[in-house]
Order: C-alpha cells, then sequence, then structure tokens
C-alpha cells in the first residue's frame, strides 16, 4: 500500500515518520524546498520529542520526500495536512489547502489507481463540499465517490506528545458519503488503531467536532484562569487543589484545569478566532465563545498590572523572562503568550532578559538587538528585578534561594506554579494562589 502525505508541518510529518518508521511505502510531500531537503538528512524543522528518532527510522526504509507532486501517483491513500492559518479578520486562509488539492486533482487526472484523499487540514463547516471537493472534481475529471474517496479526518494531535498521539489517538473521525472507499478507510485505520473508536459522520460534522474540540478546550481554560483570578484574592486560596479536585467529578475531568498566563500555540487561538467569524457568518452571536476569547486576552494585562503594582513605573526596568516557547517541550513560540508579554513590555521600555531551553533560536529570530538573551537561568537572574516564570518547563522546578540571590529584587511571578511548593526568600506571586 503506498500512502502520501502532503504538507509537512506537525500533523504531517508526524504522521509521515511514524508510518514510515513502521516500514510502510510513504512519500511525503511539501513546498519548501529547503524545508524537504533538511527532512532528507534527518533534520525536523521542529523540535518534537521522538520525532527526529521516527524519521530516521522511516528514512532508512522506504520513506521518500519530495517537492515533486508527481510521486503522488499510484497512492491507495492521499493525507491533506498543510496549514490553514489566520486571516486578519480571523476566519482561515485557505489558499494553501487550495493549491495542494489542485495539484492532487490534476495528477489524479490521469491516475489509474482510485486513491482515498483524507483531509486533515482545519477547516470550517462547508469547506469540503463547497471548495475542496469542487477543486478536486474539475483538476481530476473524475467524480468523487466513483473515481476516488473523499474523506474529512480531523486531527486532535497536540504538540510535544505529537508522536504519542499519532500513535495512540483517542478518536478517529472519518467524514464523508458512505461508500466503499469509507469503508476501506474504516478498514484502514482500524488496522492501524485497533481499538479505537472511529466516528462515521457527514463531512459538515467532521470539520465543526475539529472546532468543538479546540474551542470546548479553550473554554476550560478561560473558566480556570478567570477562577484562578478570583482565588488570588483569596488569602490562602490554591487554584491547583480546587482544579485537582473539581477534575475527579468525572462529568468534568482533570485535564485542561492548569490555570496560566492564557493559552497560546497555533492552534486555540486561531480556531477560537475562526469559530466566532464562522458562528457571526451563520446569524449566531457567539456570546460564549467571545467571553472565553476576551478572559485570554485578560489574562496577560493582569500579569502587567501585577508587576506595575510593585516596580511602579516599568521604564527601564530589569525584568527576565523564564519560558518564550507557547508551552514546554517544543520550541515553537507561534502565538505564545509569552512572546505577546515580551512586546507588551517593550512597549513600556523595559530592559528585557529571557531564557527557554529550546526556543531561543525562535525568540532571537524575532526580537533580535531589542532583548536580552541568557543561555542558563541563573544568567537571565542578574541584576533583575522580576523573574516572570511564563512556562513550566521541568528545569525551572530547580530554582531555589542560591539561584535567586543574584537577582537585585527578589521579586517572583509565577505564572505556572513551578515553585508554589518552595519557601523562597522573596515577594513571590503565583498565578491561582491568593497572597496570605
Ligand atoms: C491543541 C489541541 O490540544 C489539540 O488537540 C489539537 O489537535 C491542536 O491544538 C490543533 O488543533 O492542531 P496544541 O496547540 O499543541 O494542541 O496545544 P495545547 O496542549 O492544547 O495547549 C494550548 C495552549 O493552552 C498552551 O498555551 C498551553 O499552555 C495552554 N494550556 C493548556 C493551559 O494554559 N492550561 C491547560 O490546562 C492546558
Amino acid at each position: 500500500m503506498k500512502i502520501s502525505i502532503v504538507g509537512l508541518g506537525f500533523v504531517g510529518l508526524s504522521l509521515t515518520s511514524v508510518l514510515a518508521s513502521k516500514g510502510k511505502d510513504i512519500v511525503g510531500i511539501d513546498v519548501d524546498d529547503e524545508k524537504c531537503a533538511n527532512i532528507k538528512k534527518g533534520i525536523s524543522p521542529f523540535f518534537e520529542p521522538e520525532l527526529k528518532k521516527l524519521l530516521k527510522i522511516g528514512l532508512g526504509k522506504k520513506l521518500k520526500i519530495s517537492t515533486d507532486f508527481s510521486l503522488i501517483k499510484n497512492s491507495d491513500i492521499i493525507f491533506v495536512t498543510v496549514g490553514t492559518p489566520q486571516r486578519s479578520n480571523g476566519s482561515i486562509e485557505i489558499s494553501m489547502i487550495k493549491s495542494a488539492v489542485k495539484d492532487i486533482g490534476k495528477i489524479l487526472k490521469n491516475d489509474k489507481k482510485n486513491p482515498i484523499i483524507l483531509i486533515k487540514s482545519t477547516v470550517t463547516p462547508g469547506t469540503m463540499q463547497e471548495i475542496i471537493l469542487p477543486i478536486i472534481e474539475k483538476e481530476s475529471r473524475k467524480k468523487a465517490g466513483k473515481d476516488f474517496g473523499l474523506i474529512s479526518n480531523p486531527e486532535f494531535l497536540q504538540e510535544s506528545t505529537a508522536i504519542r498521539d499519532t500513535k495512540f489517538p483517542h478518536v478517529i473521525v472519518l467524514g464523508g458519503y458512505q461508500t466503499r472507499y469509507m469503508k476501506k478507510a474504516e478498514k484502514f485505520f482500524s488496522e492501524i488503531h485497533p481499538n479505537i473508536p472511529i466516528v462515521i459522520t457527514n463531512h459538515q460534522t467532521a470539520e465543526m467536532i475539529k472546532y468543538a474540540n479546540n474551542s470546548f478546550l479553550a473554554t476550560k481554560i478561560s473558566f480556570i484562569n478567570q477562577l484562578s483570578n478570583i482565588c488570588q484574592k483569596i488569602p490562602g486560596a490554591n487554584i491547583d487543589d480546587v482544579a485537582k479536585t473539581i477534575g475527579l467529578d468525572p462529568r468534568i475531568g482533570k485535564l485542561f484545569l492548569n490555570a496560566g498566563p492564557g493559552y497560546g500555540g497555533s492552534c486555540l487561538p486561531k480556531d477560537m478566532k475562526a469559530l466566532i467569524n464562522f458562528a457571526n457568518r451563520v446569524g449566531i452571536n457567539p456570546t460564549l465563545l467571545n467571553a472565553v476569547e476576551h478572559t485570554n486576552n485578560k489574562q496577560i494585562q493582569n500579569i502587567i498590572h501585577l508587576i506595575e503594582k510593585t516596580l511602579g513605573s516599568l521604564k527601564n526596568k530589569h525584568i527576565t523572562i523564564l519560558g518564550t516557547a507557547f508551552k514546554p517541550d517544543t520550541d515553537d513560540i507561534r502565538d505564545s503568550i509569552s512572546i505577546e508579554l515580551i512586546k507588551k513590555l517593550l512597549a513600556k521600555k523595559v530592559t528585557l532578559t529571557v531564557y527557554d531551553p529550546k526556543a531561543m533560536k525562535n525568540t532571537k529570530s524575532i526580537f533580535k538587538e531589542k532583548i536580552r538573551y541568557a543561555d542558563s537561568i541563573s544568567h537571565s537572574l542578574k541584576n533583575s528585578q522580576c523573574m516572570i516564570i511564563m512556562v513550566h518547563w521541568k528545569q525551572f522546578e530547580k530554582i531555589n534561594d542560591n539561584s535567586i540571590n543574584i537577582m537585585k529584587r527578589k521579586f517572583i511571578i509565577d505564572c505556572r506554579r513551578v515553585l508554589s511548593g518552595k519557601k523562597l526568600n522573596s515577594n513571590y506571586y503565583a498565578i491561582g494562589i491568593g497572597k496570605a
């Protein structure tokens, strides 16, 4: 069985590496020459635990990486995993997916195989029926359901656990018509993921499921963040105990109740905006979704307010930010709340030093010489008047009285309660813990 994967971002490259490492006949396609050249050498364009290892195993087997779309000819299965970034009005930019499926359609025209095309890219409801399907049918001069299969197959993997999530997804969603291709797809997934629930539905519902998933996760985060702000005003109250306990109620569940500076990353903020935009377009006022987003945007203001309350004017104050990635175990800084905070503090003329175990290179590419870059926690704290922990990297747990001795003023804002169990000789604030 030949499988092609078009678009080698987080989703595409994780899938490519997992399937190729099992010895399957895989072709990975991307339009970016440099990216493909690196992947061919076993260099991943981003840091993701376990990815490099599996990629190398795959490259030693049957994996081919190329910018040449014609290599997808004779595929049994074609996954489309290209990005759908955000437009300024919140809607999604679908030019990349349009161009990818156009190229696929052209190849299909002279292909003797009847492949199944699975769209993993996140698209708003109706995109498959109204845009993707007509493009492929027009370019290939073939009929979906008869000459090829077309299935919506949203992805739920998380960065930093992308490989584990690709190997062991919690669900497989297949949206489309009940054709022989759907039966084949169901068989394919039940073989590679035995015992994982497969939900078969139509295109629109599959597209909606993806947005429902991410917007619910964002809602959980904004909920706990709002409660954490309330806890902060109650001397001695602790949001982690609240979250842990309500999480024991199976109707609530314990995950995604970790309070912090707000949700970031390349997915939740973008998908929230796209769903809000979509709801407005179809005439539904998304009051709850708007509130979730508003609560998220406010979270960073609360941090700035806390710094100003203690330091007064921030002009020329030395502040250290620990963690610039959008979460631990990734070097991804796209839509990272920490990056947003840096921008806001720079506007207030703060002298900033940052440290992140993995994301320094990406951070430098944005701020260049506007901020200082430390190569360790201790270097980052020299002469600092305030330390802000933005991301829960494991190594930040080691911070102790010795590490902070080097600070000019021992003022700590811990957005992830990394140090809340320690009694540090400092003016310590943690999001979600009421100062006694
Ligand atoms: C998210 C979803 O979790 C995936 O299921 C989905 O497939 C993916 O988007 C996508 O659409 O591609 P990801 O962006 O990798 O995955 O990141 P998350 O782990 O969801 O974290 C998003 C943000 O929420 C981060 O800034 C994180 O720090 C924050 N977060 C998460 C919290 O503040 N508290 C939590 O309890 C959980």
